[in-house]
């Protein structure tokens, strides 16, 4: 792909527009060993070598990245009000990635990011049906019968009845009234888990995202932590087996 070599770094996060056009006239660029001075000059990004004050700079159109989404930050690229999860991977990535789908703002958990928007539009169609798991906390005593109802699907408003889903009883605490479930859904519908547990009349206290379709939360990132996802996973997904376990 040709590409502006200012585009190209600053695509790559070495710096804002200005900061590398100024890299560049400064000549501590270089491209294939030879100093370049000109921002407008253009890369071939799979062929050229490109070097800035001493580091090679790789380019990546798409970049994919996991986040343990911690509660109290919204799954979006920019708030008046509320740090969003960009902010958390401030100074690293791309400056266009953005959430692939929501998290509300108390939910923690699995997220994924990427400047791929491609990948995104599938992950969320409504036709692929990618599986999301989630762990809960629920205040009430869940039962057979609510594990039934979803496996039904449950009727949430005249307007929306959720696909049949798996509910797994973990844990019940019948003196406290509180139960641990895991529930995989196929669909991501506006506060959904929270809805189908209200639908039953029990209240979801705590959510985590565990996994979205074979893409599973790396447990030793801790909440607010990310890392880029491994090569692996991106196949897995972008091999459209969305629901499949990862080999
Ligand atoms: N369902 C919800 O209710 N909230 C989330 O954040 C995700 C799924």
């Amino acid at each position: 792909m040709l590409i502006r070599l200012d585009k190209y770094l600053a695509d790559m996060g070495v710096g804002t527009r200005s900061e590398v056009k100024s890299y560049i006239r400064k000549g501590l660029v270089l491209v294939d060993d030879l100093v370049v001075k000109k921002p407008e000059q253009k890369i071939d990004s799979d062929k050229q070598v490109v070097v800035c004050k001493g580091s090679r700079v790789a380019y990546e159109a798409f970049e994919y990245w996991m986040l343990n989404k911690p509660a109290g930050v919204v799954s979006a690229t920019e708030d008046l009000r509320d740090r969003t999860v960009l902010d958390l991977l401030k100074g690293y990535g791309r400056k266009d990635l953005f959430p692939v789908g929501r998290l509300d703002k108390d939910t923690e958990g699995l997220l994924l990011l990427t400047n791929d928007g491609g990948l995104a539009h599938e992950l969320l169609s409504p036709k692929k049906h990618v599986d999301k798991v989630y762990f809960a906390r629920i205040d009430g005593v869940v039962s057979l019968e609510d594990v039934e109802s979803f496996a039904r699907g449950v009727v949430i408003d005249e307007e929306f009845t959720a696909l049949p889903a798996s509910l797994r009883i973990l844990e019940v605490d019948r003196e406290q009234g509180v139960s641990e479930i895991e529930v995989t859904i196929h669909e991501g519908k506006f506060h959904q888990v929270k809805r189908m547990f209200e639908a039953v009349g029990k209240k979801v206290v705590y959510l985590k995202r565990l996994s979205m379709g074979c893409l599973e939360l790396d447990e030793s990132l801790s909440l607010g932590e990310f890392r880029r996802l491994t090569d692996r996973e991106i196949e897995a997904l972008k091999a459209g087996s969305y629901n499949q376990p990862m080999q």
